[in-house]
């Protein structure tokens, strides 16, 4: 089933766990999609009280590469879990761009988002100088080869993420959305066979109620992360209500 998750980054005070509740209560309405908003970390077990017995999942939004340990202001993947999310972003841009983290790093996340019994939602995505040196296909496999873990795919969720798309209102065209993801589930079967069809592949950047229906209609877009327009639950909502 087609996946809409919203990715709040660094936006959230307690007061919006009202929105959490508006979306809870407004799935109600929709049977079409899996939805899940992915809340900032002190945010998470008030969104797992709000969002339960209820439609909606939750999930984090990146983890430590450790279980436990020195590691002054991180959060593990088993502290996700033991909030009662299900599932943990990993390799957004803005991680790879803000902490400098690396494919090696991003998979390590993964391999511990498993361990944690999480399902890791794998980003991927090219600048805009690499897209324009024709470059995007080739740095988005390699990204894959990087920070995707062997073994059953059942457990990961691929999110293609232009990072010249990323709140900034511009989104890539169905035909390079299509290319891209195209290439993304070629990727996947070499690697997984028939398993590798199942892996849902989100795409992201400047989704809005506005242009959703016509990018999820797009072959091998299995769904959506969505970040400014996942704040607000009319907005997410209307996204889900386009799946
Ligand atoms: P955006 O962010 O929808 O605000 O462009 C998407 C994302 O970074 O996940």
């Amino acid at each position: 089933m087609t996946l809409i998750a919203g990715n709040w980054k660094m936006n959230g005070l307690a007061a919006e766990i009202s929105e959490i509740q508006s979306i809870v209560s407004g799935l109600a309405n929709y049977s079409g999609a899996d939805a899940m908003i992915c809340p900032p970390a002190l945010l998470l077990p008030a969104a797992v009280k709000a969002a339960a017995g209820s439609a909606l999942a939750i999930g984090a939004q990146d983890c430590h590469a450790e279980v436990s340990g020195a590691h002054t202001g991180d959060i593990s993947a088993q502290m996700i879990a033991d909030a009662g999310a299900v599932a943990v972003i990993v390799g957004h841009s803005e991680r790879r761009s803000d902490h400098g983290e690396q494919d090696a790093d991003v998979l390590a996340k993964a391999m511990a988002a498993h361990q944690a019994g999480l399902n890791a939602i794998i980003c991927v995505g090219e600048t805009d100088r690499q897209r324009d040196a024709g470059d995007a296909l080739k740095v988005v496999g390699s990204q894959l080869d990087g920070s995707v873990p062997g073994g059953n795919p059942d457990n990961i969720v691929i999110a293609y993420e232009p990072v010249w798309a990323i709140g900034t209102g511009r989104t890539a065209s169905e035909d390079d959305i299509a290319a891209m993801h195209d290439h993304i589930r070629n990727w996947l079967a070499s690697h997984f066979g028939d398993a590798g069809q199942r892996v849902r592949i989100l795409y992201g950047g400047s989704v809005k109620p506005a242009n959703a229906a016509e990018i999820l209609s797009v072959p091998n877009v299995n769904g959506a992360l969505v970040g400014g327009a996942s704040l607000k639950a009319d907005d997410f909502l209307a996204i889900v209500a386009a799946a």
